[in-house]
């Protein structure tokens, strides 16, 4: 069971500046960006917000990304972004000095559990640790342990920087735990096999994930069997990010869709029709 904390926080969505304080490659075809904005003032951990990429009049979509660390005081937000199309590739050329518009902060994020007395397991799939590192943060401020599997293909796209930036807000008998599918760092195999393992050791009492559906839906089915609640991070194409297109349809147990952009990106994961 969870509950509603930073939910009644959660601004509107809003147009804002930014500019662009680094923007340097960390791992393979992987970006760590820093921005100066307004928007850092308002957003919540697994919100996301929508980037306009200047350089194509030919692309309208703006770029959904989700955040690893919001700077409230100092307006800066971090994101860690992969380049797989056209518009990521023209995000990495962007510079220091920079400055284009971002649409947030959108959707609904993470919740605290309900039971802050239970110790969390936070589950990643490749650059889904950004918003995992956003929800280990809120965890950490609500005094809440957690430990944390972050998997990835292979080791050369493993964001070490995000990882030592995840480090230190770590309870003492916490763990990072790497898993990489080829076996080339850490645990060889996919991260539910190494779930089950933790499982096995420990008592969760919440799981919170993001990455591939395919790997979310296999943490979820495991969470069903073993009566832990969690939470998923989806991801669906997205055409406006902020309800108007309806093109980010997420299928639900009740019957009917629930929009990615408005009521998400954060489900409960047993009301998601996987
Ligand atoms: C809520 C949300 C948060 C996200 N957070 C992050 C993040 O923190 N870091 C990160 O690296 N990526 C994140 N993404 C994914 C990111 O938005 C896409 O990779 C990006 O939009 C691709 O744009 P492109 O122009 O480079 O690629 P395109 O040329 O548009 O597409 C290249 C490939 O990526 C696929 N793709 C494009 N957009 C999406 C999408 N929205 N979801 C799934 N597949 C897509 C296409 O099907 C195609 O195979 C997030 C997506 C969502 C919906
Ligand atoms: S992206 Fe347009 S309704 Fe969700």
């Amino acid at each position: 069971m969870i509950a509603a904390n930073a939910q009644g926080l959660q601004g509107t969505v809003g147009l804002h500046e930014f500019c662009v304080l680094a923007n340097e490659q960390v791992a393979r075809d992987t970006f760590r960006l820093e921005i100066s904005s307004l928007v850092a003032k308002r957003i919540q951990p697994g919100q996301f917000m929508n980037f306009a990429v200047p350089g194509d009049p030919t692309h309208i979509l703006r770029i959904p990304l989700s955040f690893s660390h919001a700077d409230a005081p100092d307006s800066h937000v971090t994101m860690y972004y992969v380049t797989v199309g056209e518009g990521t590739k023209r995000l990495s050329s962007m510079r220091t000095g920079d400055i284009s518009t971002v649409v947030g902060p959108c959707g609904k994020g993470w919740r605290l559990p309900e039971d802050l007395s239970g110790r969390c397991l936070l589950v990643s799939g490749g650059i889904g640790l950004a918003p995992i590192a956003a929800a280990a943060g809120m965890l950490s401020d609500a005094g809440i342990a957690y430990d944390v599997i972050a998997g990835f293909q292979t080791a050369a796209r493993i964001p070490e920087r995000l990882i030592s930036e995840m480090e230190p807000l770590l309870a003492d008998d916490a763990k990072i735990h790497l898993a990489t599918d080829d076996g080339s760092y850490g645990f060889a195999g996919f991260t539910t096999r190494l779930m089950e393992q933790l499982i096995a050791e420990h008592s969760y009492g919440c799981v919170l994930t993001c990455g591939p559906e395919v790997m979310m839906h296999g943490i979820a089915a495991i969470c069903a069997r073993e009566g832990i609640a969690c939470q998923a991070s989806m991801e669906r194409m997205m055409g406006c990010g902020f309800g108007a297109c309806g093109a980010c349809n997420i299928p639900l147990v009740a019957g009917g869709y629930a929009s990615c952009c408005m009521d998400g990106p954060v489900f409960d994961a047993k009301e998601v029709a996987w």
